[in-house]
């Protein structure tokens, strides 16, 4: 067998092993109805549900563990720290961060863009030096460089796509040069579902001395993150999209990086010692915690990398990609139904436009059918631009979506051609 069809064959049996429906047992949410419909929840890419361990761990944590952190002597202010720094040490082996030092934990995603915008972009970018961004980029991935841009006179540079949704790799390689100070980059685009070369970009990029931020709020929850194996120096995330809590996340740091930096925010828990006249401030990750972090929420997003871990990534990614390989192949044998992003590496993210149907008519349809699917520019205009469009449909999976939701959404699209047809 070549080598492409053993992958395939054990892909296959990963899929095979991850039982779907036992799994949709754990999530209460799925089992709603909506419209008089069941629902088929197809938009993981916003927010994903949480399974009943979470919630239970959420509840445990407020009934009998909740009290504030690395404050007191007393039994549950050490109970609630334990719990605190023991989803950090969880966070940090599910990524294969070297030290527990180096995961911080954020309100998400942005909130990590912005810490290293504030605390490493703003120390160490100066006028005339390049951040090199890519046309792919969520705009939590765009503002705050623009910020700094306008705020230093520093340059930013766009690697572009090609019609498939693919970095162009040849351009990236021409935009790095002597005055290249970040590569700032997603791993997997929301608008599209691109997986990028992050590993290999960010070899090229540390052949020129650059560091890299990646942005991996849509890569966390499908594929295995090594962050020692990808030698990335910043890897951003958030808990809500991988089965956890809302205003928690993540921002992996290299420790060399983080101890160079200034901190975010000023206030408790981030300092060492405070007089008027100086501050001495904590040592990382602390000195990047300031004030009552979101302690409940940070144990939440613990309880959900136990959760995925028991599962496995590996069966997480083989199932979705068969859901996406399903969806794709149903969605490409309809006339009037357009795919935006054909990248040849995809992880769960279906993004459509129906031929003379605006995409919020789409989703309206679709939501009296049951499926939920966002509609909009997804927080990415230029993508949008760059494809010629205002707005797509986006479908995008988790592991507990079934072919039989597909379906659904192939069912919707079916009214979707009779109502506008
Ligand atoms: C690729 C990407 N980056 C960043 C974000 C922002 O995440 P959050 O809103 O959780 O901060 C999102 C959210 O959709 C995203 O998809």
């Amino acid at each position: 067998m070549s080598s492409t069809g053993l992958a395939r064959q054990q892909a296959l049996i990963a899929a095979a092993s991850l039982d779907v429906q036992r799994l949709r047992a754990d999530f209460p949410i799925l089992r709603t109805r909506v419209n008089g419909k069941p629902l088929a929840y197809l938009d993981n890419g916003a927010s994903a549900q949480m399974p009943q361990p979470v919630l239970d761990r959420l509840i445990r944590y407020q009934t009998t563990e909740h009290a504030n952190i690395h404050r007191g002597v007393h039994y549950f202010s050490e109970v609630a720290t334990a719990a605190y720094e023991g989803a950090r040490r969880k966070i940090r082996q599910f990524i294969n961060a070297r030290e527990d030092r180096e995961v911080i934990y954020t309100r998400g995603t942005t909130d990590a863009v912005n810490l290293v915008m504030h605390g490493f972009g703003r120390k160490l970018i100066g006028a005339d030096d390049e951040i090199i961004i890519s046309q792919l980029e969520h705009h939590s991935n765009i503002v705050p460089w623009q910020m700094l841009r306008d705020e230093r006179g520093c340059r930013l540079r766009i690697i572009p796509c090609n019609d498939a949704g693919e970095l162009v790799f040849d351009e990236f390689e021409k935009l790095l040069n002597a005055r290249t100070r970040l590569l700032a980059v997603t791993h997997v685009s929301n608008a599209l579902g691109t997986v990028n070369p992050v590993k290999r970009m960010i070899a090229a990029a540390h052949r020129h001395g650059v560091p890299v931020l990646i942005d991996g709020a849509q890569a966390v929850p499908h594929l295995q993150i090594d962050v020692q194996e990808l030698d990335c120096d910043f890897y951003c995330f958030s808990g809500h999209k991988m089965f956890g809590p809302t205003g928690i996340g993540i921002l992996y740091g290299r420790a060399a990086w983080l101890e160079q930096m200034q901190p975010y925010q000023g206030g408790g828990d981030m300092i060492l010692s405070v007089s008027f006249d100086k501050t001495t401030y904590n040592a990382i990750p602390y000195k990047f915690e300031a004030g009552t972090p979101p302690i409940a929420a940070a144990i939440g997003l613990g309880a959900a990398v136990d959760y995925v871990t028991e599962i496995g990534m590996e069966a997480i990614a083989a199932w979705e990609h068969e859901l996406l390989d399903y969806a794709t192949r149903q969605l490409s044998a309809m006339p009037s139904v357009r795919i935006v992003g054909t990248a040849k590496d995809k992880a769960a993210v279906l993004s459509f436009v129906v031929a003379g149907v605006h995409p919020h008519d789409v989703g309206t349809i679709l939501n009296e059918e049951g499926v939920a699917v966002r509609t909009g520019h997804h927080c990415a205009q230029p993508v949008m631009q760059r494809f010629g469009i205002p707005a797509t449909a986006r479908a995008s999976f988790a592991f507990y979506n079934t072919l039989q939701e597909v379906d659904q959404l192939v069912a919707g699209l079916r009214r979707v051609q009779q109502v506008f047809g």
